[in-house]
């Protein structure tokens, strides 16, 4: 059995009622539920996190390293500032998909940069919740 960690950065606590012309109306509560769902499905076991800091994002990553077989991650605002995220990345050694519910590349240029994109295996971008059942199956079928 697969032991994904799927870790949620700034602002997704409020998911939901967070401008929800961009975001939509779906929870982070509603993409837990799927994910565990999915993981289910496919004969895998899920730990969900959230947290608005940096360094908590950072420590999620060093832990999984021991305890994880990969980590689904959502690093928010962080994905357009963070080098010490990228570099946590490169640290550990387990398979990590960055995935946004927004189209990055289509928003402000701002967005269009992902420091720990350049240390994941892949990117899902732009498609809502689904975001992260794609990101799901991907990286169990990569680790198999
Ligand atoms: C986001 C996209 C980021 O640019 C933004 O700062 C977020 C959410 C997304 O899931 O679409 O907070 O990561």
């Amino acid at each position: 059995m697969k032991k994904i960690l799927v870790l949620n950065g700034p602002n997704l606590n409020l998911l939901g009622e967070r401008e929800t012309q961009v975001y939509g109306k779906t929870t982070l509560n509603d993409i837990k539920t799927e994910l565990n769902c999915l993981a289910n499905e496919l004969h895998a076991e899920i730990q969900f996190f959230q947290t608005n800091s940096e360094s908590g994002l950072i420590d999620a990553i060093h832990n999984a390293k021991d305890t994880c077989d990969g980590i689904i991650l959502n690093p928010a605002a962080f994905t357009h500032t963070s080098i010490a995220l990228m570099d946590a990345i490169a640290a550990v050694k387990i398979p990590v998909i960055e995935v946004h519910l927004s189209n990055i590349h289509a928003r402000e240029d701002f967005r269009h940069v992902s420091y720990p994109a350049r240390a994941c295996i892949g990117q899902i971008s732009g498609f809502g919740k689904n975001s992260y059942t794609l990101a799901l199956r991907a990286l169990i079928d990569f680790l198999h």
